[in-house]
């Protein structure tokens, strides 16, 4: 099936999708192979996706979003030796590899959420997502992204809405402070 499935298709088919259901385990289990698919297809990749910024050490571009917010499909290119604090994405999120290597950690939460700005985290567990491997986070799920090799990696990132609508949080594991989880996007 390479060389036929679109971002165009793949949009279209995120909107038949969650029209028809709004179970996010339905939705996840339904987006997963697209979004594969998508991934091995990789004639809308574009140039300007490699754009990264320095000071943030990833860079983030759109692909599409609903006027809403809603669907949000994004690039995410990460430098070599950086990554992201542990944090969460108040959507469901499914996230697959493009180009190279990325390490995944997942976090368990140990408090009871009662305060508003902290959190105990634990991690739960580790694992590298290569090119073509499909990553699915539940909405609450909490995770972080490393790139520990020495080349820019890259991902396609499909969100149920996009993350900086969401009202997600960012997590210190020194701290245990949570605080709100604005990316900038290009
Ligand atoms: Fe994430």
């Amino acid at each position: 099936m390479a060389g036929t499935y679109s971002l165009q298709q793949y949009v279209s088919d995120l909107k038949e999708i969650t029209a028809e259901t709004t179970d996010e385990k339905n939705i996840i289990s339904r987006v997963s192979p697209l979004a594969e698919r998508l991934v091995a297809d990789k004639s809308w990749l574009q140039q300007t996706y490699y754009e990264a910024d320095e000071e943030q050490g990833f860079g983030v571009h759109l692909l599409h979003e609903e006027p809403d917010h809603t669907l949000a499909v994004l690039i995410v290119n990460w430098l070599p030796g950086r990554g992201t604090p542990p944090h969460d994405h108040g959507t469901w999120a499914v996230v697959a590899g493009v180009e190279g290597t990325e390490r995944n950690i997942r976090y368990k939460r140990l408090d009871d959420g009662n305060r508003p700005d902290y959190a105990e985290l634990k991690v739960k567990h580790e694992f590298n997502a290569d090119e073509g491997d499909v990553v699915s986070i539940k909405t609450g799920g909490i995770h972080a992204v490393v790139n520990e090799t020495n080349n820019m990696t890259l991902s396609l990132h499909t969100y149920g809405k996009h993350i900086n609508y969401t009202n997600r949080s960012q997590f210190d594991l020194e701290t245990n402070e949570k605080k709100e989880y604005i990316v900038r996007v290009e």
